[in-house]
């Protein structure tokens, strides 16, 4: 018998090979006035090139927030000095200034410097420059999010385009071209060729969300961020939407990381994993 034979339809581990995102005790906390509000309090998760990886957890868990980092949008909180956890208790000593003992459980304390990291195909996004972390989003990273988020103004098509548009420079005129046969391409391949010059506002919530993953793909990006994809969509609307995204991947080699709370989407994962009090649980 073969391993591979052995192995469950749902891997509950990483794979051993490198992975393409290697995400490390990240943390964030956002700041409302004065008040902090911790969301994820050291979360570490390997997803390999190819995989599609499904990331459950409770509303508020920080499912976006993780996404956000992952992709760039946001940055996670900087690395606090001195940071240090239990080896005995794992008890979480940030920001105490140098504690000879443990405060939990009074070992004496280990001196760790655990950096935390989001390292994408060896590159650490955590230390890029706003340039280079805009240069990254732009070529590296597609999102879909639930609500679609297309530019009502704009025709489905140029909603496709103008990612691509941004990535290359308004004056352009080949990658201009070049970029509305792609999302030709790509609109056609979801069924959507013969609406090219309508407005999202024309279009059914699953045509939305597929001139939406288009839209992601314009760039030809490797690493494909949904949150909540079929979360505003009926199942049979939902389940459309999971066979184009199943097609891409197929195609073009895609890596998705995508959150959800249906569990028709988790299904379809390679991998399942759980965002519970701050930290991923199964990684
Ligand atoms: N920009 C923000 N400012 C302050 N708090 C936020 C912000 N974004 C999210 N939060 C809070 O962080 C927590 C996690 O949010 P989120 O990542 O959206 O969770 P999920 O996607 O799992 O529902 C929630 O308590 C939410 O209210
Ligand atoms: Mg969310």
């Amino acid at each position: 018998m073969t391993t591979a034979a052995a192995q469950p339809e749902l891997r509950t581990t990483p794979p051993a090979h490198a992975p393409l995102i290697r995400v490390e005790r990240l943390r964030k906390t956002y700041k409302l006035g004065r008040v902090k509000v911790p969301v994820l309090h050291g979360v570490s998760l390997d997803v390999a090139s190819d995989e599609t990886v499904a990331i459950l957890g409770a509303s508020g868990s920080g499912k976006s927030t993780l996404l956000h980092l992952v992709g760039g949008l946001d940055r996670p909180d900087r690395q606090v000095k001195n940071y240090r956890r239990c080896a005995r208790c794992g008890y979480d000593m940030a920001g105490l200034e140098a504690p000879r003992v443990c405060p939990e459980c009074a070992c004496p304390a280990p001196a760790l410097n655990e950096r935390a990291s989001i390292v994408f195909d060896g590159r650490n996004v955590t230390s890029l420059s706003a340039r280079q972390l805009n240069r990254f989003r732009a070529r590296d990273v597609g999102f879909v999010f639930q609500f679609y988020h297309l530019l009502p103004e704009l025709t489905v098509l140029q909603n496709v385009t103008v990612g691509a548009m941004i990535r290359h420079g308004l004056g352009y005129a080949s990658s201009a071209a070049d970029a509305r046969a792609r999302a030709g391409e790509l609109l056609d391949a979801f069924g959507l060729g013969h609406r090219l010059r309508h407005r999202p506002a024309q279009l059914s919530g699953g045509e939305r969300q597929r001139v939406a993953i288009a839209r992601a793909l314009i760039n030809k990006p490797r690493l494909l961020l949904a949150d909540e994809p079929t979360g505003n969509l009926d199942a049979e609307t939902g389940a459309q939407i999971l066979d184009a995204l199943a097609d891409l991947r197929e195609k073009f080699g895609l890596t998705m990381l995508m959150v959800t709370h249906d569990p028709a989407v988790a299904e379809r994962a390679d991998r399942v994993v759980r965002l519970h009090d701050g930290v991923i649980q199964g990684a």
